[in-house]
């Protein structure tokens, strides 16, 4: 038996992806401990510090046919080159196709939570080269002024979005770069180093729950990144980690 102590059914799941699955709660349980980043902590998350680290829910067996698709074509251009000007098209759409239909997204991975956006991880590359990540925004919810340090690829499948772009200054101060941008169910956009890496989003609707699919160039609840207060000053440093948190029993 390749994996001791799984259930008949675990067995039946791709080798790689059962035993990636085995491994991320322990992994990241001893790594961060639960609401390091909550708000009372000097650390400031954008999901408000939730509990992002408990035990995991397994993904789909297996998973979603759409998702399935977007994960092997994206495999398969970082099999050929990571340089973003070549990868980032590919990536974009296969976006755009994943999230062409809403039909396939595990509704464990689209509840919203009242006071936090909850990021729900989705798929996880073998290497950590790249995650999937679904979005989640009650009504009214929305990021601080954050970066990513690694590339994106946001697609949009439920409801509607706002984004705005920002550069921050020498002083410290985040101002608008741009105009402020929309994004409809089927449509998707990029960030990155290069591209444009800081931004604020937003739930554009203000009487349902809107879900976009996320795709970074990175195990991206894992990362350091910053956020930016709006009256300047020095970023602060946040880990988002993952809200795929089961109930404690
Ligand atoms: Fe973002």
């Amino acid at each position: 038996m390749p994996y001791p102590g799984l259930k008949k059914d675990d067995r039946r799941r791709n080798d790689l992806q059962t035993a990636l699955w085995q491994e991320i709660p322990r992994k990241l349980h001893y790594s961060l401990p639960l609401r390091q980043y909550g708000p009372d902590s000097e650390n400031d998350c954008p999901t408000g510090g939730q509990d992002t680290l408990g035990e995991y829910t397994m993904p789909p067996d297996p998973l979603p046919s759409p998702l399935q698709q977007f994960v092997n074509t994206v495999t398969t251009a970082l099999d050929e080159g990571r340089e973003e000007a070549r990868l980032l098209p590919r990536v974009g759409e296969a976006m755009k196709a994943l999230v062409a239909r809403d039909n396939w997204l595990d509704p464990a991975c689209a509840r919203p939570h009242p006071q936090y956006y909850q990021q729900y991880l989705l798929y996880l590359d073998p290497k950590a080269r790249f995650s999937v990540v679904s979005f989640v925004w009650a009504p009214g919810q929305q990021t601080p002024i954050h970066d990513h340090t690694v590339w994106g690829c946001v697609g949009m499948l439920r409801g509607e979005e706002r984004e705005q772009h920002y550069t921050v200054a020498a002083d410290g101060i985040p101002r608008p770069l741009g105009e402020e941008r929309r994004l409809r169910p089927g449509e998707a956009v990029f960030v990155s180093p290069t591209l444009g890496d800081i931004h604020t989003v937003s739930n554009a609707q203000a009487d349902q729950v809107s879900i976009s699919i996320h795709a970074y160039g990175g195990n991206i609840g894992t990362i350091q990144r910053h956020v930016f207060p709006p009256e300047g000053g020095a970023p602060k440093n946040f880990v988002s980690g993952y809200a795929n948190a089961a109930t404690p029993t």
